[in-house]
């Protein structure tokens, strides 16, 4: 087989950069371990900035998420058993989020794919790459039993953060930036309609809360937990309970509860990779980077990415020059930073640490206060939620 640009892995990332590449007659090839249904049904993240939605729209993928997601125009920070909203609109000047879940995108830019007879090779195992410093690198894969070779003159990493790519990349080259939480977050899914039409983020002596939500019929709730919290330990009836106290106003507001359909521990970190690039191979997404999900932004940042790197190949199969290619990385990473530190910045706000002590909490809620009363301080974090612009 033989391709212009390999792609490992078919999230948001390759894919969008599949859909990227095959508008611009970039020849690309998509291999992914998982197979469709799996990808199709992985619940994860639910909030794309408006630059994505513009994004799907131009590619003329957002039939369904037009009709089916819900435009949000203001989330609602609560803290001492109050409320305060945080009016995008006005602040950004009319920009909004759209809450739309990232499986629903995989659907809709898989089915686009395949639909163009794009080549996207599901339940590739044994996926390795090799060559990549050469001009011919290689991508190899078992498929049906039957080992494959893939020979390309770019690959694309987007294989997430457990993927293959990065750790291909030769000792020395990476210089690694991270930091753990000592908190995760217990998710659930429930057939419950949301009890409030916008996000809610809880800072609660208990610890953070979040309502989200999927459609009208469904909400979307995480609680923060121990990085290792054990299922077992937490009945439907625990999490409610657990939800309801984090939730509670001075003026009685209860969540609405249903039944949970999913649930799942989600563990937090932040973590850079620089550079996003080797050789003839480019690491996009979540194999470069990670975000704790309180800015709601790895979906997000994925798809910056692979905009990047889709705009540095067309320039190159247009014009042979390799400018914005060998800018890929430095051009990524000032946006990752930003947005590592929004993420930062919202978890360090609404979650409680281990280590907290009366100043620390005195601290948070004063910051709180200032955040939900000066237009200064709401328009950061509406410009940041919205979305940064694109350089
Ligand atoms: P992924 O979506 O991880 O896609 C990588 C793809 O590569 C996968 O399909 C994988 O199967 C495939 N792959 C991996 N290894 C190989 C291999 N060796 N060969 C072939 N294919 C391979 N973000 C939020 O903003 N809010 C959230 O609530 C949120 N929740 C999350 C929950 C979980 C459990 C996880 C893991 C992530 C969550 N995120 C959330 C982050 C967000 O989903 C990611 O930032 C986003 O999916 C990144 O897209 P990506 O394409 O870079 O990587
Ligand atoms: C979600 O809907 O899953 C979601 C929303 C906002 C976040 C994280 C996750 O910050």
């Amino acid at each position: 087989m033989k391709t212009q640009v390999g792609i490992v892995g078919a999230g948001p990332a390759g894919l969008v950069l599949s859909h990227l590449l095959a508008q611009a007659g970039i020849s690309n090839a998509v291999l992914e371990m998982h197979t469709r249904p799996y990808i199709e049904e992985r619940v994860r993240a639910g909030v794309l900035e408006q630059g994505t939605v513009d994004l799907l729209n131009e590619l003329g993928l957002g039939e369904r998420m037009m009709r089916q997601g819900l435009m949000h125009y203001g989330i609602e920070l609560r803290f001492e058993g109050r409320g305060h909203r945080i009016d995008f609109a006005d602040l950004t000047g009319g920009k909004g989020v759209m809450i739309y879940a990232q499986h629903e995108v995989i659907k809709d830019l898989v089915s686009a794919r395949l639909a163009m007879e794009g080549e996207i090779v599901f339940e590739a195992r044994e996926v390795c790459v090799d060559r990549i410093e050469s001009e011919k690198p290689v991508i190899r894969f078992v498929k049906n039993g039957v080992a494959q070779e893939l020979e390309c003159n770019f690959i694309a990493g987007c294989d997430g953060f457990h993927g293959i790519c990065r750790d291909s990349i030769p000792k020395g080259v990476l210089k690694i930036h991270d930091r753990d939480y000592p908190f995760g977050w217990l998710g659930i899914l429930a057939e419950a309609p949301p009890a409030s039409h916008e996000l809610i983020y809880v800072n609660h002596e208990r610890g953070f809360g979040l309502m989200s939500m999927r459609s009208p019929k469904v909400s979307r709730l995480y609680l923060q937990c121990k990085p290792d919290e054990e299922l077992s330990e937490w009945p439907d009836e625990r999490i409610w309970e657990e939800l309801q106290k984090r939730f509670s106003t001075r003026d009685g507001f209860s969540l609405t509860e249903g039944p949970v359909i999913q649930k799942g521990v989600t563990g937090m970190r932040s973590f850079v990779v620089e550079p996003m690039q080797f050789g003839r191979m480019f690491l996009a997404g979540d194999s470069a980077h990670i975000v704790p999900p309180t800015g709601a932004k790895g979906l997000n940042l994925a798809v910056a990415d692979v905009r990047v790197l889709a705009a540095g190949l067309k320039e190159f199969y247009s014009s042979g020059k390799r400018e914005l290619l060998e800018r890929y990385s430095e051009i990524c990473l000032r946006r990752v930073w930003k947005v590592q530190r929004f993420s930062w910045w919202m978890t360090s706000l609404l979650h409680r640490f281990s280590n907290d002590n009366e100043f620390d909490r005195r601290r948070q809620l004063a910051e709180l206060d200032y955040v939900t009363s000066s237009r200064a301080a709401a328009t950061t974090l509406a410009e940041n939620y919205v979305g940064l612009p694109l350089e």
